[in-house]
């Protein structure tokens, strides 16, 4: 399978988000992902449920949710509700995680988890099998537009090994200081979604450059 790309509307212009909306609908982007921060979990807040049921009214393609919000199993339902297919948990904001993935699923959405920089891989090992996707976080959550964490990379790679000796089909996505510059290395490191704020947003071009994303061996 070839990678997947899924430009971050934190960094889209808010004061007009059918715009951004529209250009990633006619590109070559494959999920829109969707920062959710509740000022507790992360020191920012960004935009909740009416905001995303307006996003899903617009958007062609598939919601990646990724909720930095403590305790997110009271809001599950809520988030299928207002329009979410891929939703993903942190792993540092869950007191029973394995519960909360089987309800992820349970309400039709695919189940991620995600991990702070200083989380090791190894303590996903008891749940991999509940997770469709593994969310490796490239900088600190809370802020678009941070510098990437460089020992991503060799994050990634352990996380690749430990989910090919488990028979994992959970997918690796990275998140945080991701653009053009790092893209291809990222994905020969074993990731499968690459996800792109301000690296898009800001760029002249932003179709172009979700092409250049998708096209990283061209
Ligand atoms: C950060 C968010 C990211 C953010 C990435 O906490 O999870 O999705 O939008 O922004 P860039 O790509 O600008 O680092
Ligand atoms: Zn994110």
């Amino acid at each position: 399978m070839s990678h997947l790309v899924a430009p971050s509307l934190l960094a889209a212009d808010f004061a007009n988000l059918e715009k951004d909306i529209k250009i990633v609908n006619t590109s070559m982007a494959d999920w829109f992902h969707l920062d959710i921060m509740d000022g507790v979990f992360v020191p920012n807040i960004s935009f909740g449920m009416p905001v995303i049921k307006a996003i899903k009214k617009h958007a062609q393609k598939p919601l990646d949710v990724h909720l930095m919000i403590t305790d997110p199993h009271r809001y599950i339902k809520t988030f299928r509700e207002a329009g979410a297919d891929i939703l993903t948990v942190h792993y540092e904001a869950c007191t029973h995680l394995h519960s909360t993935l089987q309800e992820i699923r349970s309400n039709g959405m695919k189940a991620g988890i995600s991990l702070n920089p200083h989380t090791p891989v190894y303590l996903l090992s008891e749940v991999l099998h509940e997770a469709d996707m593994i969310l490796v976080m490239s900088v600190n959550p809370g802020f678009g537009g941070q510098e990437f964490i460089e020992q991503s990379y060799e994050k990634i790679r352990k996380l690749k090994k430990m989910l090919d000796s488990s028979g994992s089909k959970a997918l690796i996505e990275v998140d945080g200081g991701v653009g053009p510059g790092n893209a291809k290395a990222l994905v020969e490191a074993g990731v499968n979604v690459l996800v792109a704020g301000n690296a898009v947003f800001s760029s002249q071009d932003p179709v172009n450059t979700i092409k250049e994303l998708k096209n990283i061996n061209k």
